[in-house]
């Protein structure tokens, strides 16, 4: 069983550790199922994008739909990152760790009058249309409060990003943007809306995209279409590339930043603009592990279950998009032979997996066992079904650990909830 040790997890004497402490030892006091982040792994991915740019006027906006545990926006957001929210309750968090508004942006292929209100008192960097009827709501509701909205289009370049098709964006079948072929008339109607100032261009293309062609395809594309529509007298000041940035999960051959800077750089350079970027998962996903227990062991005719208190309720990637990520134990016995099983969750749903056909070392009831790779979409897409109870998310500094959020209790599922003597 190969181990995956990122950034700051690693093996000391056969037990995992997150920077300086162990994880049996935060486990022993929070119990499982749990999340656990690194402090310095996010510090470091994003100070390392954040250079590979530093020739460009350029800024981050950490798209907070990948983690959004206050504290781990507070982490990005003192590094200087701005954040990209994608609905009202993303506003709210970022408001509520008191980002500059001038440092916020808004995504949304079906933002409602009540977002774009917000969004506009708030008075945030930018709102970014999907549509042309989106933009005439943006205007009214800008016309409204008297204000004039700042807006970019996010245009689908109709670009293949070779990634899972549930995590596609670009492709002028996607549900995402404006069409890149009537983007220039879209412009210019736009343009003369009263309570709309079109300040920018948009895209993002996927998630998980592991290759930089697409990116330099589809910024070819946009860069040629942000310098006609600019010749049109439209104003735009800055592009935003949004995310999509792969990372290592299994043994995919990701790029640095380094290398999509020298890949990116001719086309963005000659734009003289404020490029844009939107990464969650690159900055997240290897900072995060979720850490279960292993209840139960079985065999069902031939095949080996390992039954764990995590399931597709803590991390419901592998059912959403059967996505790979690494478990294994959190102390190793060199001793123990490998072998294979399926690692599922006590959800009632066959769908309720966490990996399929796994090697593993051969464990027992009561271990702890690492999910690697959790902390991008983990958490954020976590839910209550069959009642169960969302987990804590603890962030480790150094030799030290701090529970960001805590575990939640029987009341939390019943919050608001009432029994109608009449019904
Ligand atoms: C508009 C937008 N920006 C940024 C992101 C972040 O993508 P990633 O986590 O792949 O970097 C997403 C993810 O879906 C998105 O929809």
């Amino acid at each position: 069983m190969q181990l995956f040790e990122p950034g700051p997890f690693h093996y000391l004497n056969n037990k995992l550790f997150c920077e300086h402490k162990s994880v049996e030892e935060i486990i022993s006091t929070v119990g499982t199922p749990s999340y656990i982040y690194s402090k310095q792994y996010f510090t470091e991915r994003f100070k390392e994008f954040d250079e590979a740019f530093n020739d460009v006027s350029h800024s981050i906006f950490f798209a907070v739909k990948s983690n959004f545990n206050l504290n781990v926006m507070k982490i990005f957001s003192d590094l200087g990152s701005g954040l990209d929210v994608n609905s009202a309750g993303e506003l709210y968090r970022a408001k509520k760790i008191g980002t500059d508004p001038s440092k916020i942006i808004m995504s949304g292929v079906g933002k409602t009058k009540e977002e774009i209100k917000l969004a506009l008192e708030y008075n945030i960097k930018l709102i970014k249309a999907e549509s042309l009827e989106e933009l005439k709501i943006i205007n009214d509701v800008a016309g409204q409060l008297d204000k004039i909205a700042r807006v970019a289009f996010r245009v689908n370049p109709n670009v293949d990003a070779k990634t899972h098709p549930y995590i596609s964006t670009g492709l002028a079948e996607n549900k995402f943007g404006i069409d890149a072929s009537n983007a220039e008339e879209i412009y210019k109607i736009g343009s003369d809306l009263k309570n709309i100032a079109l300040t920018g261009l948009d895209m993002h293309i996927g998630s998980q995209i592991t290759t930089t062609a697409p990116f330099v395809e589809a910024i070819e594309k946009m860069a040629e279409l942000y310098t006609r529509i600019k010749s049109f007298g439209i104003p735009l000041a800055h592009f935003d590339i949004g995310g999509g940035i792969g990372v290592r999960y299994k043994d995919e051959k990701v790029f640095t930043p380094q290398e999509l800077a020298t890949a990116i750089k001719p086309i963005i350079k000659q734009l003289n603009c404020e490029i844009m970027f939107e990464p969650g998962r690159y900055l997240t996903a290897n900072g995060g592990i979720l850490v279960a227990e292993l209840l139960y062991t079985k065999k069902n005719r031939n095949k080996m279950f390992y039954v764990t208190d995590a399931a597709m309720t803590e991390l419901i990637r592998p059912s959403l998009y059967s996505a790979y990520h690494h478990v294994q134990p959190v102390v190793i016995n060199s001793e123990r032979e490998t072998i294979k099983a399926d690692i599922v969750g006590p959800v009632c749903e066959s769908s309720d997996f966490i990996a399929k056909n796994r090697e593993i070392q051969q464990c027992q009831a009561g271990q702890k066992l690492a999910v690697m790779s959790t902390g991008a979409y983990g958490m954020v897409m976590a839910s209550n079904y069959n009642g169960r109870r969302r987990p804590p998310e603890i962030i480790v500094d150094g030799d030290k650990f701090y529970t960001a959020r805590g575990r939640e209790s029987f009341e939390h599922l019943l919050w608001d909830e009432e029994v109608i003597k009449e019904i």
